[in-house]
């Protein structure tokens, strides 16, 4: 594991999105594993800038979103699926076809799960994974337990997620209680990991996460142990 510091949240960005844009240009019809938060927004809006210049081609890049609310569809603003459209998808030259976020409103959450790790399976797994860290240091939805879970499942969002999340619903009882999310073996079975984090609030989870001891009571903390996999942080 690899940790960069940076002086701004602007730095990082273009960093990031560096790393993304060269996995893009090495290998056109990558599969990205892609995050939703504010951390990976500035990313999101340099590499959609850098497409509208013509300097990277989407058209044939598949990507897998970790994670969505149960209970949310994809019409719904505070939905991941929204929120990736919103905010990438519909900036790039990517066909929605090959784009994938786990279905919230599935009837079977159980059989959705099982269908989203089959179709990571099919599409060869994940070439490189960007993930933020919440404040109890979930990465997707993978959220503090007495066990690192494997697979996609479905998951009780924790009282630190749906505060910290409360910001994006009217009000913290808006908040779904649940969600499905791509397990740590997904995760972690990535070729590439990068992760984003900024700002003060982030400082003592970042600490704990990559610098504390490996524990499914902090599930970011198992990336210490992923061969390629870079934490970026900037305090500002
Ligand atoms: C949500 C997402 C995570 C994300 C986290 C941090 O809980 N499920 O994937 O990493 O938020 O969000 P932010 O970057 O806004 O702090």
């Amino acid at each position: 594991m690899e940790f960069i510091s940076f002086k701004s949240y602007e730095e990082l960005s273009a960093a990031a999105a560096d790393i993304i844009s060269k996995q893009i240009v090495e290998n056109p019809s990558s599969v990205l594993g892609l995050a939703t938060g504010s951390s990976p927004l500035g990313i999101y809006a340099e590499l959609a800038k850098r497409c509208a210049r013509g300097e990277l081609d989407f058209s044939l890049i598949r990507t897998v979103n970790l994670d969505e609310y149960a209970g949310l569809s994809a019409d719904c603003e505070q939905s991941y699926r929204f929120f990736m459209n919103k905010n990438l998808f519909e900036k790039i030259n990517i066909k929605l076809s090959n784009t994938h976020v786990p279905d919230g409103t599935a009837k079977d959450a159980q059989a959705e799960c099982s269908r989203y790790d089959e179709l990571v399976k099919k599409l060869g797994g994940i070439d490189l994974q960007l993930l933020g860290i919440g404040p109890d240091g979930h990465i997707g939805f993978n959220e503090p337990d007495s066990r690192f879970i494997k697979e996609t499942h479905l998951t009780e969002l924790s009282p630190s997620t749906t505060e910290a999340n409360a910001r994006f619903f009217k009000s913290k009882e808006e908040v779904p209680k649940k969600a499905l999310t791509l397990g740590m073996g997904g995760i972690f079975g990535a070729k590439k990991i990068v992760l984003v984090a900024n700002g003060p609030s982030k400082k003592e989870i970042v600490n704990k996460a990559f610098f504390g001891p490996i524990t499914p009571k902090v599930p970011a903390s198992l990336l210490q142990l992923h061969p390629d996999t870079v934490v970026m942080y900037s305090e500002v």
